[in-house]
C-alpha cells in the first residue's frame, strides 16, 4: 500500500511531518513530493528521515542522475496521491491541466485516487473561482477532505484549517481498505434495458441507460472482485478489467445470468429487465397497411425471482424503480423474491433513477434496517452500497 504525499505551500505543512508518521504506523509506504513553496514551511531532511525515502521536488534531478523519470515512477507507484496541506493555487492548476512542476505532472500521469485536502485562508477557501475548479475536479472523480473551521493562522476566523490529521488518516485508511475489500469474490452485475421485439425493426423498452450497473460493476472492480457484467443495449463505455456479456432480450439475460450464478458469490440486479414480451415476434417487417395493430403480451420469466428460488449462500441484491409506495412495494419484492438487500429509486423524482448521472433512494436489508442514500452521483451510490453489503455480510 503506497501513498504518494504531496505537500503545498502553507503555513499547515508542517503537519505533513504527523501525516507521515501516522500512515507509516498503519504499515503504509510513504514517498513525499513538495513544491518549492512548501521548502519554505518545513525541511525536506524532517520529511525524508520520516519516510525513509528521498524527499522529491526537483524535476529533472534523477533524471540526470540516473535515468529516472520521477514524475511517472512517483505515479506509477501510488495507490493514492494525497495532497496535503492543498492550497488554491495546485487545485486550479490540476483543474485546468496545468503540469508545470512535479507535483503537477505527478498528478496528472497517475491512475491513482488522488485526495485533496484543502488549507488556505477562509476568503481565498470561499473564493467561487476555487469552488468552481473544487466541484469540476469532483465530477472528474477527484476527491476532497474539507478543511475545518477555526481559528487560522493569518488570524481571520473560518473555513480554511486543514482537517484534523486524524480524519485524513482514516479516510487514506478507508480508501486503501476499499482497494481489496472483494479480492477473492466473483460478482454477477447485470446493467442496462432489454428489448423485446415485435418485429425484426420494432420493440418494447425502457430509458435504463446502464449507467447504475456499470457504476457497481467498476466499484466491485476497484474493490478487487472478478466481475462479470451482463449488459443489455447501452452507449456507455464499458468500465475497465470487467468481462462483459451483451444480450438483448430477458430471454437472453436470463439465460447469461443462469450460467453465471453458480461461480458468482454476489449478484446486483440493475437492469430494468421487460416484464412482457409480445407473444409473437413477426420474422419480417410488419407493414402498415391495417388502421390498427393488436399485440398480445405475455410475461417474461421474472429472473430475479427464480435466483432467489436457486440461492445457496449467494448475496441477492435488487434494484426496485417504483414511482408510488415505493418502501411498501420494494419490501414486497425483497421478500417475495428471497433477496438480502434491495435498493429502491423513486424514479419520479428528478435526479433519481434512469438515465442520468445521479440516483439517490433506500437501501432495504432483508434484517429489516433500512439507510436512505440522499441524490448524488452513481459511482457514490455504488460505493454506499457496497460499503454495506460488505460491512454486513462479508467482514469477518
Ligand atoms: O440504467 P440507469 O439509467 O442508470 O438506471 C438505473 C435503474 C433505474 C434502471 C436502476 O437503478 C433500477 O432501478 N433497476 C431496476 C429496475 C427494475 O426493473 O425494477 P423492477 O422493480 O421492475 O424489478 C425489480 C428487480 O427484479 C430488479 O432487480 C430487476 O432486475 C429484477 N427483474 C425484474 C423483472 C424480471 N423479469 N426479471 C428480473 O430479474
Amino acid at each position: 500500500m503506497n501513498v504518494v504525499l504531496g505537500i503545498t505551500g502553507g503555513i499547515a505543512a508542517y503537519k505533513g511531518a504527523e501525516i507521515i508518521s501516522r500512515l507509516k504506523k498503519k504499515g503504509i509506504d510513504v514517498k513525499v513530493i513538495m513544491t518549492e513553496n512548501a521548502k519554505q514551511f518545513i525541511s525536506p531532511l524532517t520529511l525524508q528521515t520520516l519516510s525513509g525515502y528521498p524527499v522529491y521536488y526537483d524535476t529533472f534531478k534523477h533524471a540526470t542522475e540516473n535515468y529516472e523519470i520521477d514524475h511517472i515512477s512517483l505515479a506509477k507507484w501510488a495507490d493514492i496521491m494525497l495532497i496535503a496541506p492543498a492550497t488554491a493555487n495546485i487545485i486550479s492548476k490540476v483543474c485546468h491541466g496545468i503540469a508545470d512542476d512535479l507535483l503537477s505532472t505527478t498528478i496528472m500521469a497517475t491512475r491513482g485516487q488522488v485526495v485533496f485536502a484543502p488549507a488556505m485562508n477562509t476568503n481565498m477557501y470561499k473564493n467561487p473561482i476555487l469552488q468552481d475548479n473544487i466541484e469540476a475536479l469532483k465530477k472528474r472523480g477527484y476527491m476532497f477532505i474539507p478543511p475545518a473551521k477555526g481559528l487560522l493562522a493569518c488570524g481571520d476566523v473560518g473555513e480554511g484549517r486543514l482537517a484534523e490529521v486524524d480524519d485524513i488518516v482514516a479516510e487514506v485508511v478507508g480508501l486503501l481498505r476499499q482497494r481489496d475489500d472483494l479480492k477473492g469474490t466473483k460478482v454477477l452485475v447485470t446493467a442496462g434495458p432489454t428489448r423485446e421485439y415485435i418485429d425484426p425493426v420494432r420493440f418494447i423498452s425502457n430509458p435504463s441507460s446502464g449507467r447504475m450497473g456499470y457504476a457497481i460493476a467498476d466499484a466491485c472492480r476497484k474493490r478487487g472482485a472478478e466481475v462479470h457484467l451482463i449488459t443489455g443495449p447501452t452507449n456507455i463505455k464499458t468500465p475497465v478489467g470487467v468481462h462483459v456479456y451483451r444480450v438483448e432480450t430477458a430471454y437472453e439475460m436470463y439465460d447469461a445470468v443462469m450460467s453465471l450464478f453458480g461461480q458468482c458469490q454476489i449478484v446486483f440486479k440493475t437492469a430494468a429487465v421487460g416484464d412482457y414480451r409480445p407473444d409473437m415476434v413477426s420474422s419480417q417487417k410488419i407493414k402498415k397497411d391495417a388502421d390498427d395493430l393488436v399485440i398480445r403480451f405475455v410475461k417474461n420469466p421474472d429472473i430475479l425471482k427464480e435466483l432467489g428460488r436457486r440461492k445457496k449462500n449467494q448475496i441477492l441484491v435488487g434494484f426496485a424503480a417504483e414511482t408510488e409506495n415505493i418502501e411498501a412495494y420494494a419490501n414486497k419484492k425483497l421478500k417475495e423474491k428471497n433477496l438480502d438487500f434491495i435498493f429502491v429509486n423513486d424514479v419520479s423524482k428528478t435526479g433519481a433513477g434512469f438515465a442520468g448521472d445521479t440516483n439517490g433512494g433506500i437501501l432495504l436489508c432483508a434484517d429489516g434496517d433500512r439507510l436512505e442514500m440522499s441524490i448524488t452521483k452513481k459511482e457514490i451510490i455504488a460505493q454506499r452500497i457496497l460499503d454495506v453489503i460488505i460491512d454486513r455480510k462479508l467482514d469477518k
